[in-house]
């Protein structure tokens, strides 16, 4: 092959390699794309480090507002959590990969995009059925899946062809990080049966040594998307920073899974996310005040399907764009301020309002303020319960013993 590939370039042992490696077995030369995330890196450093290893060009985007706005918040306004746990932070962050490596290489009038990621998990897929969905004509290389290197074979090439080692390797985990979550992987994780040290935390203090007064915090929502921290308007980005900030200092926030893959394999995925966890705890209460009860229980169907979409890396799909606008529906009244309670590695809701709050204080008091009929209950129960009573009757519903 020969002109240029695009590559999603981290900085990292991985995509430096790949960097040469490109060059060598393809004869291409390497456009280097970083994408700015929210994941606190030194985007210069990373630029030069990629010219350094061979690249033609190097380009930092930073897309935290996109990935907020397109990705993260409508997430939430899904109360997306797969398998009923993981917020998704790195799922979210593939589809916005794939879009960019197009995006570029149209630019560059490259032929190919490539990516570092391995043949045994998700990410490769999300990547790789984005990009064949934006441009198909794309060819996709994926060195790390091809090159058949263990850790440390592609430490040697490393040092043979001169490109740094990061000192960070001595860190025994893998890890991919984003603005709505830490994902860590590997090392002594992949015993099910191992706490995680603390060592594989970095973003959320221990419970332990977390503070001995509880902390609270106010978010706004205005049609399901925040807006406000105890009062005060920002924007997205500074949001989510903010909040990680609090709750994570609070310990809240730590997850600790077996997770069934799309490729197949199960794997112990350990994420911090306070942020998401917080937001996606406050969302839901503020649902259940401002939902019907229908309305709650559909939207739970639909946040499991929406979690396995963007989990299994069909977010350029029809079937999204149908989900999206049933969620987008759903938020109309999701308008209000939800106060929550960060502990020792708890969050607990502990008070919520809304100008379109569903809850009634006239029917739900049992005080003198009490509006609800009751008398017209006794009719209720009559008729509610008819099919119940003729059914015991005819067949004996309800017996304890065996017939
Ligand atoms: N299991 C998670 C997922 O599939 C996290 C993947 C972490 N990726 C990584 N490159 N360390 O979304």
């Amino acid at each position: 092959m020969s002109g240029k590939v695009v590559l999603a370039y981290s900085g990292g042992l991985d995509t430096s390699v790949a960097i040469r490696w490109l060059k060598d077995n393809y004869d291409l030369e390497v456009v280097a794309l970083t994408i700015d995330v929210g994941n606190e890196r030194d985007f210069t450093a990373i630029k030069e480090k990629a010219l350094k290893v061979g690249a033609v060009k190097a380009v930092v985007i930073d897309s935290k507002e996109l990935f907020v706005n397109h990705f993260i918040f409508p997430a939430l306004q899904a109360d997306a959590l797969y398998e009923g746990q993981y917020p998704l932070a790195t799922a979210l962050s593939r589809p916005l990969i794939g879009k960019l490596l197009v995006d570029v290489a149209r630019e560059e009038g490259a032929a190919a995009v490539s990516h570092g990621s391995t043949g045994k998990g998700n990410d490769q897929v999300r990547i790789e059925v984005s990009v064949n969905a934006l441009a198909p004509d794309l060819k996709i290389i994926a060195p790390a899946r091809e090159w058949g290197m263990t850790r440390e074979e592609t430490i040697a090439y490393a040092e043979r062809y001169d490109i740094p080692v990061p000192v960070t390797l001595s860190s025994p985990y893998s890890i991919d990080e984003n603005l709505w979550g830490r994902s860590i992987e590997c090392g002594v994780l992949e015993d099910p049966w191992v706490e995680p040290p603390e060592d594989a935390f970095a973003w959320t203090k221990s419970p332990k040594e977390a503070p001995d007064t509880p902390g609270y915090v106010e978010i706004g929502f205005e049609q399901g998307v925040p807006f406000a921290i105890d009062g005060k308007k920002m924007g997205g980005v500074m949001l989510i920073q903010t909040l990680s900030e609090m709750a994570g200092s609070h310990g809240v926030g730590r997850i600790d899974v077996l997770e069934n893959r799309l490729v197949g394999i199960k794997s112990r995925e350990i994420y911090e996310a306070p942020a998401a966890m917080v937001l996606l705890q406050a969302h839901q209460s503020l649902q259940a005040m401002t939902l019907s009860k229908e309305q709650m229980r559909f939207k739970q169907k639909v946040a499991i399907e929406y979690a396995d979409l963007v989990y299994n890396g069909l977010w350029f799909t029809s079937l999204h764009e149908d989900l999206a606008a049933c969620i987008q529906s759903s938020q109309r009244y999701v308008t209000g301020t939800v106060r929550l309670k960060l502990f020792k590695g708890a969050c607990t809701v502990v008070g919520r309002k809304s100008p379109y709050s569903l809850y009634s204080y006239g029917l739900a008091t049992y005080d003198k303020d009490d509006v609800f009929d009751q008398s017209a209950a006794a009719g209720f129960i009559h008729i509610w319960g008819l099919p119940v009573k003729t059914q015991a009757q005819i067949q004996g519903t309800g017996r304890l013993e065996k017939s």
